[in-house]
């Protein structure tokens, strides 16, 4: 996202939006729920459910594909040093059967993990599980403007360290960096991404992303963080994911100007939308803590803490605000119950204002992600 702030913060709102176009080969997904019937491990409860898969990047699967929930468990370890199973996390998941139906938990010992790892869509009911977040690293160090496989630019979604398609993935104490080196200001092709989810009904607690530009693609699907570090100088959340961010620590290292989250949505039908909870923002500033990617964006900060880091005006409404009052205007970006120093900036902003209890509801309880049918009240 956003290649040309910095190179364009001296013309205001023509801030030029390079990857719009690779949001088509995004991962689509339609979800039917039936009416929960198992818990599993007691850390997720899982329904019967269908998924319509109509990916036609990822590998290998066809449409109506019917998986019941979990139906057994497996632990696969994946150790560095070589007292595990596998010495890559690539390895461990490349051991589990396409069409998976079995929880698998991996537990990855203290190391940095140098490579990059994806978790195909085929692969559902993985959870990585490390040791915390300071000693189980996985990084890798690609840039948008590097080459791929066939000669071509990797552009920015295919520059992730890891990458998973697959619904019902969790990370449970454990970081994703992308150590490419911050850009500039003014530099393009620097997107360089940690992580990126797809899959629908991921879950993540105690994790640790790190990166510059980019570093968190949230990308598609319900999502849940929770007490997570996640560190970046532009747009580091990105994407048109619908998700819950509880108790997480966002945290800046811009130079000269940074952002905060771009959400992308493009219709009024679409759910998504970015919900940050009793959050603490933090780093370097000035920032904006929110930039609306597409006419009906949506980002609701409520209950966060704010260091003296926000920019004047807080945030970049992209020219999407069509309406003047909030239930008429097209994007939806709020605060609700803010706090610290830099909340002052973020008040009296036109397209973002403080939203009464009844406007910020939705975006501060776990159903706003569904959570009531697949987080259990202790992970909420
Ligand atoms: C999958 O999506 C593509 C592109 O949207 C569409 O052309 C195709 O008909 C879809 N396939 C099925 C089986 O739904
Ligand atoms: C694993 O190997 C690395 C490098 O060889 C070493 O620094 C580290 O202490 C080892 N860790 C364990 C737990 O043995
Ligand atoms: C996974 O399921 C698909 C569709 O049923 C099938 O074509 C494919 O062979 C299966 N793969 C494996 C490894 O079982
Ligand atoms: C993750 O780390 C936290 C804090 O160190 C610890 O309390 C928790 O038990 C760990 N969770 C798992 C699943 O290891
Ligand atoms: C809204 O945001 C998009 C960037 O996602 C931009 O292309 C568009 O020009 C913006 N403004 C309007 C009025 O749509």
């Amino acid at each position: 996202m956003a290649s040309s702030l910095l190179s364009s913060s001296s013309s205001s709102s023509s801030y030029f939006f390079l990857v719009c176009t690779t949001l088509t080969v995004f991962s689509f997904w339609l979800f039917h729920a039936a009416p929960a019937v198992t818990a599993v491990r007691s850390s997720r409860v899982l329904l019967v459910h269908t998924i319509n898969n109509n990916d036609s990047t990822s590998n290998s699967t066809k449409n109506h594909h019917k998986w019941v929930g979990p139906t057994g468990h497996r632990q696969i370890a994946v150790d560095i040093n070589g007292s595990g199973d596998f010495l890559s996390v690539q390895a461990a998941v490349n051991a589990v059967p396409a069409n998976n139906t079995v929880d698998v938990l991996i537990l990855i010992s203290p190391g940095y993990y140098r490579e990059k790892v994806v978790v195909p869509a085929t692969k559902p009911y993985i959870t990585f599980q490390g040791a915390g977040k300071d000693v189980t690293v996985i990084e890798w160090h690609d840039r948008a403007s590097d080459p791929g496989p066939n000669g071509q630019q990797l552009r920015t979604y295919r520059t992730a360290s890891v990458t998973v398609f697959a619904n019902y993935f969790s990370a449970r104490n454990i970081s994703f960096k992308n150590t490419a080196p911050a850009p500039m200001p003014g530099m393009q092709g620097w997107q360089a991404v940690a992580f990126r989810i797809s899959g629908d009904k991921a879950y993540f607690s105690g994790c640790g992303f790190y990166g510059a530009q980019d570093t968190l693609c949230d990308d598609v699907g319900r999502h849940y963080f929770k007490d997570c570090y996640i560190e970046g100088s532009i747009d580091f959340i990105f994407g048109n994911g619908r998700s819950m961010y509880k108790d997480c620590e966002l945290h800046s290292i811009a130079t000269k100007f940074g952002s905060i989250a771009a959400h992308y949505r493009n219709s009024a039908d679409d759910k998504s939308g970015f919900a940050f909870v009793n959050c603490r923002v933090t780093g370097t500033g000035p920032l904006y803590v929110g930039r609306a990617m597409g006419k009906y964006s949506r980002i609701v900060y409520s209950y966060t803490y704010f260091d003296d880091v926000v920019a004047h005006g807080a945030w970049d409404d992209w020219g999407n605000t069509t309406a003047s009052t909030t239930t008429k205007r097209s994007v939806f970006l709020g605060v609700y119950k803010c706090w610290g120093p830099g909340e002052e900036a973020l008040r009296g902003v036109s397209c973002a204002p403080e939203l009464d209890y009844e406007l910020a509801h939705p975006f501060l309880v776990k159903s706003f992600v569904n959570g009531r049918h697949w987080i259990a009240p202790s992970d909420a």
